[in-house]
């Protein structure tokens, strides 16, 4: 029970095999108040209802994390709700293949704006609460993609804005450091969820794993560990740093 009396928002958390679901249920399993945060209302309540038979406490919201006005408004009411924010993830996001000659410039501010501009916004709005409280954890989702430049499924756009998510955490992390507040990241490879269109059949998993030296696709609950590791108490000294989850297909 790590997280007890915490209140953790988790974006993106309405996916069915999503990691954001993943980490919403590691994070309740030990304790916290979750607020399962998602454009997609229905499968945030889904996940909410999950947290529900395990006993656990959460808040489904429908947020965008596009918008100024969605995130200010699901502060308000965590704040009336819970009157504290402990952990943010910011875990929502969206991918593309395809090749920059094919990407379009509304394609580009589409996948900045959920990847990165939304991480901005959410992480901007958290941060006076856990500067009074003089605590926080702040956990961002980047990707093997804006670390090794480019991925199978992920077009130079989504590499740049994962890039981006690991440059933006490493400099907050200095502004927000003496407040007790950290900033870090984790970078996931090939995780099984439907990010890419569906799962994959397994003979096609194979083909696309067998030169990763884990030869397998992670799991959801693998990236909800590390991630709920750097949101802990214990994670104090780390910050600015970023966690690689990929089996081993990039090693720096
Ligand atoms: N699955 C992988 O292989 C992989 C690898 C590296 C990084 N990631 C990253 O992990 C995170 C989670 O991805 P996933 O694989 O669970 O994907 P997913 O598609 O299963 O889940 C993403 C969730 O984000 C939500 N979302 C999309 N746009 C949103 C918005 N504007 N506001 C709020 N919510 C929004 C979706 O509704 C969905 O529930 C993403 O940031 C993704 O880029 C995934």
């Amino acid at each position: 029970m790590r997280f007890s009396n915490q209140v953790a928002i988790v974006t993106g958390a309405g996916s069915a095999r999503g990691i954001g679901r993943s980490i919403a249920l590691a994070f309740a399993k030990e304790g916290a108040r979750v607020v399962v945060a998602d454009v997609n209302l229905d499968g945030a309540k889904a996940v909410s209802e999950e947290i529900a038979q395990l006993g656990g406490k959460s808040l489904a919201v429908k947020l965008d994390v596009t918008s100024e006005e969605d995130v200010a408004a699901m502060v308000d009411q965590i704040l009336a709700e819970f009157g504290r924010i402990d952990i943010l993830v910011n875990n929502a996001g969206i991918t593309q293949p395809i090749k920059v000659l094919d990407t379009t410039a509304e394609d580009w501010d589409r996948i900045m704006a959920v990847n990165l501009k939304g991480t901005f916004l959410c992480s901007r709005a958290v941060i006076p609460t856990m500067i009074k409280q003089q605590y926080g954890r702040i956990v961002n989702i980047s990707s093997v993609s804006g670390k090794r430049g480019g991925g199978v499924f992920g077009g130079a756009h989504y590499s740049a804005a994962k890039a981006g998510v690991l440059g933006f955490a490493k400099a907050l992390a200095r502004e927000v450091a003496a407040d007790g507040i950290t900033v870090n990241s984790v970078a996931p490879g090939l995780i099984a969820t439907d990010i890419r269109g569906g799962l994959e059949p397994e003979d096609v998993q194979k083909e696309m794993t067998k030169d990763i030296p884990v030869p397998r696709l992670g799991t959801p609950e693998e990236v909800a560990a590390a991630v709920l590791f750097l949101a802990s108490p214990e994670a104090a000294y780390i910050t600015g740093e970023e966690i690689d989850i990929n089996g081993g297909s990039h090693m720096d």
